[in-house]
């Protein structure tokens, strides 16, 4: 006889989330039609304009930009954090050359929650203090992680500098210029926050379960690192090894789009119209390739865009221009996400923060499209 299908009444599951409102929050604002992007009341066009990167973490965690002495306050702790216990270094080194840094660094801020003081507070000033550290220590790692792994010495961070200058300067071994300085702090003041992308939504995931604020990081990053979300800049750079003349980029992205492939950094599942962060870091790309004798690449750049619209309506994203900039700075592509990952940090700092104050376990249903009435026999009668 066979067995009546039992059904239960359920909405329809909305394909990846999409549009759907997971929770509330005041730490930033994705307007996908309009093209904006806002943290905490400000529109990121106008704080890429006149604040730095800290200023902008100050924000998000403060909910206010800060005064000239609270930033200098903020700066100087944070970069007195910039130092990793000595075993976490060691962790590093261990690593094999093979492994990818997006890897290593989700397991070494994974590691620093067993040398961290205040590792099982989740009080509001433990969380803090973590924040502080945190942030200050992912930036170390990344830098520390490639002075390692290319053979070169640890540089400590210099007191007199803000975050976004000693990150390139541990990093790179020279002190940014002017130029190079704007450029990166804007890059990472764009990277910092972007409502409830996918790694976000990962991070407040996992301290809605009330785990450690290590824990959430580690989920945030392991999300981040996928393609289709913040390893899109790696990828996006792919392009122009493959493409070294302005003629040959409409075959080659028709031949692309013909097979099915995705263009890395072009697309968006907010944004309708043009990627404000992206339209914010082009004229850095294009002075920074300049400088750096890569002017055919920024035109390159441009001509892409212009075909992928016409081909697929589509703009680039925010990875487009960051992974062109990180180039243009003699950043390795291995260490995009990286980058990427030390920004969002703080972006996901805030938001765990936001969670553990208004704390409700996140667990969503499904619709079950399985079989039903299935019989459990003894191993021994299963033919
Ligand atoms: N290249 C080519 N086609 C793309 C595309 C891209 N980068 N992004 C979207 N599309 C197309 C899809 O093929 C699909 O076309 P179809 O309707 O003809 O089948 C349509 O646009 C919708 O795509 P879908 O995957 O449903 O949109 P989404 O909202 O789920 O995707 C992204 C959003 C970001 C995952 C997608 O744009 C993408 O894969 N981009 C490349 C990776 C990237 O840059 N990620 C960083 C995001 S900041």
């Amino acid at each position: 006889m066979k067995a009546k299908r039992q059904t239960i009444d359920r909405v329809t599951a909305t394909r990846g989330l999409e549009d759907v409102v997971a929770g509330e929050t005041k730490i930033s604002y994705v307007d996908g039609a309009a093209g904006r992007l806002i943290y905490c009341g400000y529109d990121i066009r106008e704080l890429a304009e006149n604040a730095s990167f800290a200023e902008a973490v100050y924000l998000l965690w403060h909910g206010e930009l800060p005064t000239a002495a609270q930033l200098e306050g903020f700066r100087s702790r944070l970069v007195s954090e910039m130092r990793l216990p000595s075993q976490v270094v060691e962790t590093i080194k261990l690593a094999p050359p093979s492994a990818h840094p997006m890897d290593l660094l989700r397991t070494a801020v994974s590691a620093l929650s067993m040398y961290d003081p205040d590792r099982g507070d989740l009080s509001v000033g433990a969380c803090e203090r973590k924040s502080v550290r945190l942030l200050a220590q992912t930036i170390t790692l990344v830098a520390d992680m490639h002075r390692l792994r290319s053979g070169r010495p640890l540089l400590s961070a210099d007191v007199q500098m803000g975050l976004g200058a000693n990150f390139l300067y541990m990093l790179r071994g020279a002190r940014p210029d002017i130029e190079e300085q704007r450029a990166f702090e804007v890059l990472l003041m764009l990277h910092l926050e972007h409502g409830f992308n996918a790694s976000t939504f990962a991070a407040r995931v996992t301290a809605s379960t009330l785990s450690d604020t290590h824990a959430a990081l580690t989920s945030g990053l392991g999300t981040l690192k996928g393609p289709l979300h913040g390893g899109a800049n790696e990828r996006a750079i792919e392009i122009f090894d493959r493409i070294d003349e302005v003629e040959a980029i409409e075959d080659y992205i028709e031949g692309m789009l013909n097979e099915g492939k995705r263009i890395m950094g072009f697309g968006h599942r907010v944004y309708k119209v043009e990627d404000p962060r992206a339209r914010l870091l082009r004229p850095h790309a294009q002075i920074l390739c300049h400088r750096a004798g890569m002017g055919k690449l920024s035109s390159i750049a441009d001509r892409i865009e212009q075909v992928v619209l016409k081909k697929k309506g589509i703009y680039p994203n925010v990875d487009f221009y960051s992974g062109l900039v990180q180039h243009a700075l003699g950043i390795p592509k291995e260490y995009f996400t990286a980058v990427f990952a030390c920004a969002r940090t703080a972006g996901w700092l805030a938001h765990i923060r936001e969670q553990y104050d208004d704390n409700r376990l996140i667990r969503p249903t499904s619709n079950y499209i399985g079989a039903w009435n299935k019989r459990a026999l003894p191993i021994a009668e299963r033919g």
